[in-house]
């Protein structure tokens, strides 16, 4: 098969399109024949060796997690899926090694989960890393509910994009971040208050929205925008950060909760997502679609920190 393919760190020019073996489904594993994929900062982070210490690379590493695609075959064992079937699933393993940049994965057939029907390939592969961590976030660790107030940053962004309509549809008032630009973008997912973060100081700026502060501050961006997100949560709220370590010390001198997310994979989440697609409650992003073969300029686009919605890499 083809795929991008890494043969040591580096920056993701070093990335180079070539002919690899095509992987063969383990018992319980299914083979996709990759239709989509979409590009998420892990996957330039995975190339410059980020994440070495937690998940052991091993080279030629081909990078990316998201797939959305046809079932090519089935592992022993696998009675869940056909051939044929379209399917999506977050594919992270605990090797990095065959990742989704290619034209097959495999992944273990609990992780996979039929894709909503009424979305193409490219839609369906912006959802399963970020939708999952949105939906693990809000739900599984903040557990938000109606009536709350939830700050999310980022909303024209991968993860704040979905996390803003499933915050909107679990009935908290939202408030999100984002450039003037996208305002009006990230208004249309749901968002009852959009903060220009270039523009004013983004704590006053919910502080006057929300006196006593939120709920809920949903850290999809690291660094001094983490650091100032403890300020606007209300005293026995959460800040759940996907991004840098979160302050226990801190939050416990304001009385909140901190929890950093590590996003996993999960077939029964990604069955749940897919009713939130087919219900209209969940829709794709704005999306720009690439051939894989473009994969290198698509993750320099991402790092630099401002694509909306998400980068499509489409596979044959
Ligand atoms: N822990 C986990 O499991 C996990 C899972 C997924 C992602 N992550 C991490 O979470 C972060 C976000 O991921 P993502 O996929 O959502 O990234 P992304 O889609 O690449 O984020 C891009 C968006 O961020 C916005 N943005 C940039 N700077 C901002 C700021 N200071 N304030 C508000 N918005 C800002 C941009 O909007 P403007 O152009 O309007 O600025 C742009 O739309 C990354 O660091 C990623 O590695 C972690």
């Amino acid at each position: 098969m083809k795929a991008m393919v890494l043969d040591g760190f580096g920056a993701a020019s070093t990335l180079r399109w070539d002919e690899v073996a095509t992987p063969s489904p383990a018992p319980g594993e299914v083979l996709i024949r990759v239709r989509a994929t979409s590009v998420n900062p892990v996957d330039w982070k995975i190339c410059e060796g980020a994440l070495a210490r937690l998940f052991p690379p091993q080279f030629p590493l081909i990078p990316g997690w998201d797939a959305a695609g046809t079932v090519a075959a089935v592992g022993d064992g696998v009675t869940d899926f056909a051939i044929g079937d379209r399917v999506w699933s977050f594919c992270r393993k605990p090797v990095i090694q065959w990742g989704t940049y290619a034209e097959y994965v495999t992944m273990t057939a609990e992780a996979v989960a039929p894709m909503p029907a009424s979305m193409s390939f490219s839609e369906a592969s912006t959802l399963p890393l970020a939708g999952l961590t949105a939906w693990q976030s809000l739900f599984q660790v903040a557990a938000i509910r109606p009536g709350q107030i939830v700050l999310i940053h980022a909303g024209a962004g991968g993860v704040g994009g979905f996390a803003v309509p499933m915050a909107k549809w679990a009935g908290a008032t939202v408030i999100s971040t984002a450039s003037a630009a996208n305002h009006d973008y990230v208004r249309s997912l749901g968002a009852d208050h959009v903060i220009d973060y270039s523009a004013e100081d983004f704590v006053a700026a919910v502080r006057r929205i929300a006196p006593e502060g939120v709920d809920m501050a949903f850290g999809t961006v690291g660094g001094e925008v983490l650091k100032r997100s403890y300020e606007t949560v209300k005293a026995g709220g959460i800040l759940v950060s996907i991004t840098d370590a979160t302050d226990k010390a801190e939050g416990e001198r304001r009385n909140i909760r901190v929890k950093y997310v590590f996003v996993q994979p999960n077939g029964e989440h990604l069955r749940h997502l897919a009713g939130l697609v087919e219900s209209g409650i969940l829709k794709a992003p704005d999306i720009e679609e690439m051939p894989l073969t473009r994969a290198v300029e698509a993750l320099d686009r991402n790092k630099l920190g401002h694509v909306r919605g998400k980068i499509v890499l489409t596979v044959g």
